[in-house]
């Protein structure tokens, strides 16, 4: 018998949700209504910030956040290698140039020091990014970015849920910060984002520039600035503001499965999991990601993985080496040496909040297996000689 697929994430949608949407579809108003601010209100209680705008996507709140910090044509932002590609490109929709400094090896998030490394007469801003859920080291960069005279934007879009050593959650130490909702994060809208903020005249910039400009009190057709469609619909924070009644519990279950996860792979040899919780931070689980060991076939890897219908992935690629980056910033190879390390390694395995235990031994043992042959050439095809089927990739 084939093996069930166990998929690399799956949101928990109940009836909660269903009820929440049709809710939304029969009053007839879809955008623009009274979600919207319902679903502002309660996140940023969540988060313990003064103010929440709803935004169409993570990369969408970058791009507005970054325009409120007042990064313009012809700045530098200093940020990760080591993220999602949104976070750089977001700088680049400003016209200002990402500046990439190098990571901590431990944490995978920005190094304070190499960032301030790389500080110029032309740098603006500073974005870290809260790599897999796991806090940036935000006191460090609020030092940095006073002492320089900088703004700050923190990337949390992979972060709901984790805390700074000061209990405060992400998002909520009065920099613009900015969360994201696709269908794979702790809290899924299908798409969507928010940025939290401190500052009332930085909401109603952002909140005029993701409705075209359009004055706050909504007069009609008064677009008294350029904005943009960055809207979220009704159905998307109805969708939201039933998943966060149920927050608490996912982000339980997620912590649980890392847990699991934790016993299952810390026998296997060479094989780095994600750090643990440090200093008093706490990471909000989103993706279960190991460091392959040295030399392994991470390819080989994916594929006898695959023919096990389990779902993995590489992630994430360095940014600077993606062609499109390689082009515009002409740095190669070896630039960036701790995040090129790890993002070589980098492998995701499948993680949500409903994996049972018997998957995550599957996942384990399969990974197991695949490192003990060596990841070599012979892993697939003799795994799949195994399972009797085709490999999925
Ligand atoms: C670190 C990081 N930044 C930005 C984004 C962009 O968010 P979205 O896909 O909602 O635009 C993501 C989403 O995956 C992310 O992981």
């Amino acid at each position: 018998m084939a093996d069930e697929p166990i998929p690399l994430a799956k949101p928990v949608l109940g009836q909660a949700e269903e009820r929440a949407v049709i809710d939304v579809l029969r009053s007839g108003q879809l955008s623009l209504g009274p979600k919207l601010g319902e679903f502002e209100a309660l996140f940023a209680e969540r988060i313990g910030a003064p103010y929440a705008s709803a935004v169409s996507s993570g990369t969408a709140g970058l791009h507005l956040a970054l325009r409120a910090a007042g990064v313009q044509a012809g700045d530098e932002v200093i940020t990760s290698p080591f993220s999602f590609v949104a976070s750089a490109n977001a700088i680049l929709y400003c016209d200002a140039t990402p500046v990439f400094a190098d990571i901590d090896p431990v944490t995978l998030n920005l190094d304070p020091a190499a960032a301030e490394a790389a500080i110029t007469p032309r740098t603006k801003a500073i974005l870290p990014v809260h790599i897999f859920g796991y806090p940036a080291d935000m006191p460090a960069f609020e030092r940095i970015a006073g002492e320089h005279g900088l703004a700050l934007v923190e990337d949390a879009c992979e972060a709901l849920g984790a805390r700074h050593a000061d209990g405060a959650p992400v998002g909520g130490r009065r920099n613009p910060a900015v969360f994201g909702f696709y269908a794979n994060k702790q809290l899924t809208t299908g798409e969507g984002g928010m940025v939290t903020l401190a500052d009332a005249k930085l909401k109603q910039q952002i909140d005029s520039e993701r409705n075209q400009g359009r004055a706050p009190d909504m007069d009609w057709l008064d677009h008294d600035r350029l904005g943009f469609n960055y809207r979220l619909s009704e159905l998307a924070c109805a969708l939201g503001i039933a998943q966060l009644d149920r927050l608490d519990e996912m982000l339980t279950q997620r912590a649980s499965v890392a847990g699991s996860y934790r016993d299952a792979l810390g026998a296997i040899d060479g094989v780095q999991l994600p750090c643990p919780d440090a200093g008093g931070d706490e990471r909000g689980w989103f993706v279960f990601v190991v460091q392959l060991p040295a030399g392994a076939d991470r390819g080989e890897v994916i594929r006898a993985l695959a023919a096990h219908g389990i779902q993995s992935k590489p992630y994430l690629p360095a940014i600077h080496l993606m062609s499109f980056y390689r082009e515009r910033t002409s740095r190669g190879e070896g630039r960036y040496p701790i995040c090129e390390r790890v993002a070589e390694r980098s492998l995701a395995l499948p993680f949500f909040p409903e994996m049972s235990e018997q998957q995550v031994q599957r996942v384990a043992a399969c990974l197991s297996d695949a490192l003990e042959r060596g990841a070599a050439p012979r892993a697939a095809g003799a795994a799949r000689a195994r399972s009797g089927g085709m490999a999925a990739s």
